[in-house]
């Protein structure tokens, strides 16, 4: 099914795969009798509740609780690291009321210690399953596991939690698991009750796929940097590692560009339903980089085109085949705007935008769009993309497109974003078999803007009613039929903003299909399966309230009472 031309909707409604344990979810033999000891299935339960699912756990053994003594070592000092201990140490100090010192002093003392480097390994630690009594002496079966770039192990004992990765990206995912083993009421901003009992155990674990994202629309609606940092927060508690804003479309352009003000200036100066809209100064963009980086996310813009151009077209004459400058439009048609494919200021004008976005961009993606170009003849359709991916590569980026790209001729290293809803799209099969590669995006699974059900106030249903168990239930490695596992990169969520205007309207989309998409995306999936899946997620309710994200209270899933 393909997406009408006139959203129609808004006025109604306003690795290669590393199993490492994923069976072994065993609850260890029982539990150390140290004071601080855990029933090893208490332990297992608390460990197993991890959205997305560790590739490997093994619960058991003396539980580690956090207390008023309690401090975060940082070995080695290293700023990239100290720089995540006070992240964890800002999570942990409001709600446990404790000082939780980042301390540079370093070895397997007692509190949590953040190590980094190669030398990460279960074997010689005080590990819970090497323990005495504590998981019947095993040793973890993953002590060799390459971590790579964002794998981490956590290793929870009686005298401290260690985390160690290879890279700090794994360091920082891992804090995100730590967050989900010890009580919800720690993500709240005032002193609570503990204890905090972080459960005794191993955990091993290692992204599926390298590709994690989630799109905010911010031309449909402007939002501005608090509230895309929000929502970057957000993404990063479930090791989402790419951030795609959609930063033009017909009714806004959202960022400043130096040699063609109006863009901003004219072009941003409006939004769906005709309110102020806004842009992006530079200044501004490079703010939620950085803000991204110390998340762990890479920022990938979107300048949409040949398609979605009204707000350029409508800035410069010039870049229209008639000379003549539509309206600014506010409306939510899509398929009605074209840039001008025979004239060369349209090869100027795309080769100076994409690079100076190129230049405040840090990550290796630009993306081009190229989705929905109605008013694009398909000849005029190729040579568009013919001239404009080497003006990406040029640049020194990869050339990221909506998967229509498949019907062009795709550079050497792009990336298609599928968003079709069958995976019955041969030209993005066959561009897949010769090279292309995937991230899945499926809008009838990954659209954060469908609606849930017939009743659901915001979002849209072009692409059909996406329950959060539809969300969860499919796999990124056979949804395009005929396409090589190989080819596919990874995931993302795309949260499409026509009816979206305010940060709880993102929260109620968001939640709870976004960790659905993210553990699709990191998880084995020998762990994906709904029934153990919607416990899990139930668990994450209490989080979200503590994090003030209100969220849509699906029936299919067994929520506790907050
Ligand atoms: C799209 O939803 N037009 C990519």
């Amino acid at each position: 099914m393909r997406r009408p031309s006139v959203r129609n909707h808004f006025p109604r409604i306003l690795c290669s795969l590393l199993l490492i344990g994923a069976s072994a979810w065993a609850s260890a033999p029982s539990a150390a009798p140290a004071a601080r000891s855990t029933p090893a299935d208490a332990s297992a339960t608390v460990l197993a509740r991890v959205v997305p699912a560790p590739a490997s756990v093994q619960a058991g053994g003396a539980s580690y609780v956090i207390g008023s003594g309690t401090r975060i070592h940082v070995p080695g000092n290293s700023n990239e690291v100290r720089k995540i201990g006070d992240y964890l140490a800002a999570v942990l100090r409001p709600s446990t009321g404790y000082p939780v010192p980042v301390v540079a002093d370093g070895g397997d003392r007692d509190g949590i210690v953040l190590k980094l480097g190669a030398a990460v390994s279960g074997a010689g630690s005080r590990t819970a399953a090497g323990a005495p009594g504590a998981g019947g002496g095993q040793v973890p079966r993953d002590t060799a596991v390459a971590l790579g770039a964002e794998g981490y192990r956590l290793i929870v004992s009686g005298q401290s939690v260690t985390l160690g990765a290879e890279q700090a990206a794994g360091l920082f995912h891992g804090v995100q698991t730590l967050r989900q083993l010890l009580p919800a009421a720690v993500e709240k901003h005032s002193v609570q009750s503990g204890p905090w009992t972080v459960p005794g155990g191993t955990i091993t674990d290692v992204p599926r796929y390298a590709y994690r994202g989630g799109m905010l629309d911010v031309s449909r609606h402007f939002f501005s940097v608090a509230q895309v940092e929000r929502y970057i927060d957000q993404l990063a508690l479930y090791k989402i590692n790419q951030l795609h804003l959609h930063l033009s479309d017909d009714q806004g352009w959202r960022i400043a560009v130096d040699s063609w003000p109006r863009l901003a200036a004219y072009g941003g100066s409006t939004q769906v339903g005709g309110g102020p809209g806004g842009s992006y100064s530079k200044a501004d963009y490079r703010e939620i980089v950085r803000y991204a980086a110390g998340r762990y996310l890479t920022v990938v813009p979107e300048i949409d085109m040949p398609g979605h151009t009204n707000a350029a077209l409508a800035s410069y004459a010039e870049l229209n085949c008639s000379g003549t400058a539509p309206p600014l439009y506010t409306g939510t048609q899509v398929g009605f705007s074209s840039l001008c494919v025979s004239k060369d200021v349209t090869y100027r004008f795309a080769d100076e935008v994409l690079g100076e976005l190129a230049a405040l961009t840090p990550g290796p993606y630009l993306h081009i769009g190229g989705d929905e170009a109605h008013s694009t003849g398909h000849a005029d359709y190729v040579t568009f993309m013919d001239k404009v991916q080497p003006i990406v590569t040029k640049y020194g980026k990869t050339v990221l497109a909506w998967h229509q790209l498949a019907g062009a001729h795709p550079v050497a290293g792009a990336v298609a974003q599928y968003w079709g809803t069958d995976g019955s799209e041969k030209e993005v099969a066959d561009a897949a078999k010769a090279g292309l590669r995937l991230v899945l995006s499926p809008a009838n699974r990954a659209y954060l803007d469908m609606k849930y059900t017939a009743s659901t106030p915001l979002g849209l249903d072009w692409a059909g009613l996406v329950e959060v168990k539809d969300s969860y239930n499919w796999d990124p490695a056979t949804f395009v039929k005929g396409a090589p596992a190989s080819a596919v990169l990874g995931v993302e969520a795309p949260l499409w903003t026509e009816t979206i205007v305010t940060s709880a309207n993102i929260d109620y989309m968001a939640f709870p299909r976004l960790p659905g998409i993210a553990e699709i995306g990191w998880s084995p999936a020998a762990t994906h399966q709904w029934d153990a899946y919607k416990v899990r997620l139930a668990a994450q309710g209490p989080r979200w309230t503590a994090l003030g994200i209100g969220y849509y209270r699906s029936p299919q899933v067994p929520w506790p009472s907050d």
